[in-house]
């Protein structure tokens, strides 16, 4: 049985990697994560998900987490302030043959992001490793661009005309489903962009949210210096507003990122568009979250 760790498993990305590969038999997958027991529950009955004590900041989980296995899929969460790369070095000295590590699209030229140093880190510790670059998640929609949507009926950004280049994060998990599980080594050593088919500016997606959820849908495009207010008046974290605004800003400057074909040719499938993405997920992106 190939053993598989899955990092940041309670979150968006680490969860749905966990549901794709336990559609695939031959697997023993362990759920990363720092609350064995509130986040048990959601695998229970099945036995080839272990949930496992992981914690970036404790080495000890670590290697628990990682003795016996043969594959990593390795995040960076976005809370941590710290790197990722003494996990590199664990997996490694626990003879992990693979690491498929979860990136960001465009890294290769953006030095300031630390996903680019994670990435040649991983490069020089010698383990075969596979970097997924992902575009905008389109669950943003329903993570930190949710409250402004159910708030105030609107998309808050200062993003301008810019189309930014999308993806759900159930073709994120496929195509990690198929580069951990697959035989051979045809993955190693390689980057692969995953996106959707179609860019879209806000406004576009505004209006696919408007005919999606049947309630009117505005976009706004702030300057920089009001949405720092009015996100702060929020109760948002001052760092989380700055990445925020650099994340929106930039393509303004730096053009619409490219897509790729990487989630048909690794799946087999199309990947999910913008407008399908909003039919799926219409009760969440209506509903406030309980806090
Ligand atoms: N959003 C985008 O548009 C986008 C685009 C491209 C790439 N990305 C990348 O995707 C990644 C975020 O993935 P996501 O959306 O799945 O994140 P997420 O939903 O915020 O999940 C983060 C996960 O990390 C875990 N975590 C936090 N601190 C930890 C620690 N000290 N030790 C162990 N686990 C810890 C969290 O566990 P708890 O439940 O315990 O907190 C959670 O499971 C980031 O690296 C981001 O740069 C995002």
């Amino acid at each position: 049985m190939k053993r598989i760790l899955v990092t940041g498993a309670s979150g968006q990305v680490g969860s749905a990697v966990i549901a794709a590969l336990r559609a695939i038999d031959g697997l023993v997958v362990r759920a990363g994560v720092r609350d064995v027991t509130t986040e048990t529950a959601k695998w229970s009955g099945d036995p080839r998900v272990q949930p496992v004590g992981f914690d970036f900041l404790d080495p000890a989980s670590q290697d628990a987490a990682l003795a016996d296995c043969d594959s990593l899929f390795l995040l960076r969460p976005p809370q941590l302030t710290s790197d990722v790369g003494d996990v590199i070095a664990r997996a490694r000295q626990h003879g992990v043959k693979h690491i498929v590590f979860l990136s960001v699209q465009g890294v290769e030229r953006n030095w300031f992001v630390p996903h680019h140093h994670i990435e040649r880190r991983l490069v020089s510790s010698g383990v075969p490793y596979t970097m997924l670059r992902p575009a905008y998640f389109m669950q943003n929609f329903t993570s930190t661009l949710h409250d402004e949507l159910v708030r105030r009926h609107r998309i808050f950004l200062p993003a301008g005309n810019a189309q930014f280049t999308l993806v759900d994060v159930g073709d994120i998990a496929r195509v990690a489903a198929r580069v951990l599980t697959q035989s051979g080594t045809q993955h190693h050593g390689q980057a692969y962009t995953v996106t959707s088919g179609t860019p879209l500016n806000f406004a576009q997606m505004a209006a696919q949210l408007t005919t999606g959820l049947g309630t009117p849908i505005t976009y706004v495009s702030p300057s920089p210096w009001r949405f720092y207010r009015t996100l702060r008046r929020d109760g948002r974290e001052p760092g989380l507003i700055l990445v925020m605004l650099l994340l929106h800003m930039l393509p303004r400057v730096t053009g619409t990122p490219p897509v790729t074909h990487t989630v048909a040719d690794l799946t087999g499938r199309a990947p999910i568009e913008f407008a399908q993405f909003v039919a799926a997920h219409r009760a969440e992106l209506l509903v406030a979250p309980t806090r």
